[in-house]
């Protein structure tokens, strides 16, 4: 027993080395050397035995990345050494005046620099306690940051581990965000009718000050490391220039940036700003700037820090790159999900290392803001380096020919109606079968959760639409084997189970049918209650404001949206043609008599929080099948039905060996 244990650990011990190399390939040096599937079974393996050795799991293992629950607010952290910020330099005389007042102080001692890149993120101290990452702070006020430990964790560039048990470390460096993740998360929080963020410092600082660690996680956030704060080594020697520094952080599997350069004097290292200056839209991160800090951490330590910024470094900011031209036109383009996005059709003009012709005006919010017309001379910008947008109006410019822009009330992709709901900035189109949405809707349709159709994922999806086969969600119903074997990569075999698997879904709940419409804010557990209180789709297409908030946890927002979708002819159509096609469009009576006996003589227990169902509302599931729901754990359990969080009724399943299914597989049990 205790040869196995060992034997186990030392397996889990080789997975985590083994992650943590892949992680440092990856996610620092870029250069990754297996497969994501190779790397998927491996993080399985060592998942699933910390499943089954929960004792054995400890703080720094890859699998605790993401795993703190969400906090209710941030505990402020004490900087042992205060994290200063840099004097500027906005000219190549700013930086002269910088150099002398160096040469002056080090009293004719020869010096040279180092320069590096401004990264645009936000400044972060990370600690760790023999190698082991154990705290992660913001600079706050440079005395005092908050404590964001669980959300750094998240970041795959940041080691929980290092390659050496140095006793105490303190690294900082920027987080930031790449730009191409930036104008991803702008375009969804857009798509979603949440404002944008600025720039890729906005969006990290948003990122990272997240009371959920999850949300964190999927910003794709990442880090350059450039200095040190505290420190303590008993047995090794410490760096004497910040160039050494920079190769004693590297060689603990740090991620440090590679575009510096040790220059021998300021002509040196204006040089190298310049070049970065002229290059800097090559980057896949977007920079402010450069620093130049004196190399030598004698000389440094012998020129001081005033109350704000260190005598030895000092920050040369780019000036901001901004052109004149005109707005030709306005127009609005359809999104993947519906949002209508204004975008300006500008004269063309080179900026910043590229030449632009249109700018994103995000929303009908920021054209009246900003008073932007049709003709109008304007001043831009490119938002993070990347994405072009008007900074301002040259109202004196103006001849009296602009034009005012509305929002069309209708769709230009479908002419169905357009809606702008409460609270929010985004207009949307309302028709179910647009085509600027019929690839989503589709995926979304056919998902796990909505008509669950086996074999239909956003591949095949997108076959079916690019040969025109299917045109909104009810042309499935009226797919053929013969036709689906026409397409490419398609055998007799699997056109058939796919038009099985369609046929199937006909008789899906009624509540999964409301779901896979994909109304807005009408989710799987609103889905439910819809259909519970109805009992057949047509009685929702005709049910009015008041009767909808009247029911329990229908809001406001859901009824908004829920009449503004059953209203559209479009959608009523779509409606009538899936009724036609022979979709169910009922309830069913799920009384026990109808379910009885299929979870007769089964035991259930039930632990943490699940998604779509209260613990009440899930226990009724089980009792009104014939199961039975008890409160603890015993070999007599059939199932533990694991939620988010589970408690110490999991530990206890894993033991006694009970099977632990989670919410989607219970719900498939049940034949939800
Ligand atoms: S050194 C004591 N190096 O710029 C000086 N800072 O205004 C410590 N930054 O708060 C800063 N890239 O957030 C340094 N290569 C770099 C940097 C950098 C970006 C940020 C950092 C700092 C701010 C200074």
């Amino acid at each position: 027993m205790g040869g196995e244990h060992e034997e186990i650990k030392r397996r889990i011990e080789a997975l985590r080395r083994e992650i943590e190399k892949h992680d440092y390939r990856y996610y620092v040096l870029d250069a990754p050397t297996i497969t994501d599937a190779q790397y998927d079974r491996l993080m399985a393996e060592l998942q699933q035995l910390e499943r089954e050795y929960p004792h054995l799991i400890t703080p720094d293992s890859p699998t605790q990345r993401v795993g703190g629950k969400p906090r209710e607010g941030f505990v402020t952290v004490r900087h042992a050494v205060p994290m200063l910020s840099l004097a500027n330099a906005f000219s190549e005389e700013d930086l002269r005046e910088f150099d002398r007042r160096v040469k002056s102080a080090l009293g004719g001692e020869p010096y040279d620099y180092v320069v590096e890149l401004k990264i645009d993120g936000l400044a972060v101290s990370l600690t760790y306690r023999n190698g082991i990452f154990v705290r992660g702070a913001t600079r706050g006020d440079g005395e005092n940051g908050e404590d964001i430990t669980a959300n750094l964790k998240t970041i795959r560039s940041i080691p929980l581990r290092l390659n050496q048990p140095v006793d105490l470390l303190e690294v900082r460096g920027e987080v930031y965000m790449p730009k191409k993740s930036f104008v991803e998360l702008n375009a969804r929080r857009e798509e979603r009718g949440e404002p944008a963020f600025a720039n890729p410092r906005n969006a990290a600082a948003g990122s990272l000050r997240q009371l959920d660690p999850a949300v964190t996680a999927g910003r794709n956030l990442t880090i350059f490391v450039y200095g040190t704060g505290e420190m303590e080594f008993a047995h090794r020697e410490a760096p004497a220039s910040h160039s050494e520094v920079l190769k004693f952080l590297e060689g603990l599997g740090l991620r440090v940036n590679t575009h510096y350069q040790v220059c021998r004097n300021i002509d040196e290292a204006i040089s190298y700003c310049r070049i970065w200056q002229n290059r800097k839209a090559e980057l896949p991160y977007a920079i402010d700037g450069m620093v130049i800090k004196v190399n030598s951490l004698a000389q440094q330590a012998l020129l001081g820090t005033t109350m704000k910024s260190p005598r030895w470094a000092v920050a040369f900011k780019f000036p901001p790159e901004q052109a004149e031209t005109t707005v030709r036109d306005i127009i609005v383009s359809v999104g993947r999900t519906g949002v209508i996005t204004p975008t300006a059709i500008l004269e063309p003009v080179f900026l910043a290392g590229s030449t632009v012709s249109r700018a994103t005006l995000h929303n009908e919010d920021i054209i009246r803001d900003k008073d932007i017309r049709i003709g109008d001379r304007v001043i831009v910008h490119k938002a993070g380096d990347v994405i072009p947008e008007v900074v301002e109006v040259l109202k004196e410019k103006r001849t009296g020919a602009e034009k005012i822009f509305t929002m069309p009330r209708a769709c230009p992709a479908c002419g169905a109606e357009v809606v702008r709901q409460t609270n929010e900035a985004a207009h949307r189109c309302t028709g179910a079968a647009c085509p600027a949405q019929l690839l989503e809707g589709l995926i979304h349709f056919a998902s796990r959760g909505a008509m669950d159709i086996a074999g239909l994922g956003p591949a095949v999806v997108k076959q079916l639409v690019d040969s025109g086969l299917v045109r909104d969600v009810s042309d499935l119903y009226r797919l053929t084997a013969e036709q689906v074997k026409g397409l490419e990569r398609f055998a007799d075999k699997s056109a058939e189970n796919l038009i099985n698997a369609i046929a199937e879904s006909k008789s899906n709940p009624l509540h999964r049918l409301i779901f896979a419409l994909g109304i807005r804010h009408v989710g799987e557990r609103a889905a439910r209650i819809l259909a519970e209180h109805f009992g057949d789709i047509r009685r929702i297409m005709d049910a009015g404001y008041e009767e909808l908030v009247a029911i329990p946890e229908i809001g406001p927002k859901i009824a908004e949206s829920v009449i503004a979708f059953m209203h559209e002819p479009q959608n009523r159509a779509l409606i009538e043609r899936l009724v036609k096609n022979g979709v169910n469009v009922v309830a069913e009576k799920t009384t026990a008599a109808a379910q009885n006996g299929k979870l007769a003589g089964k035991t259930f227990v039930l632990t943490g929080t699940l998604a779509s169902l209260k613990r009440d509302e899930a226990k009724k599931l089980i009792e009104s099948r014939g199961g039975k729901v008890s409160s603890s754990v015993s070999k007599k359990t059939d199932y533990v039905v694991a939620g988010d969080s589970p408690g110490s009724k999991y530990d206890k399943a894993v033991q006694l060996g009970v099977a632990i299914i989670d919410e989607r597989e219970f719900l498939d049990l049940i034949g939800e």
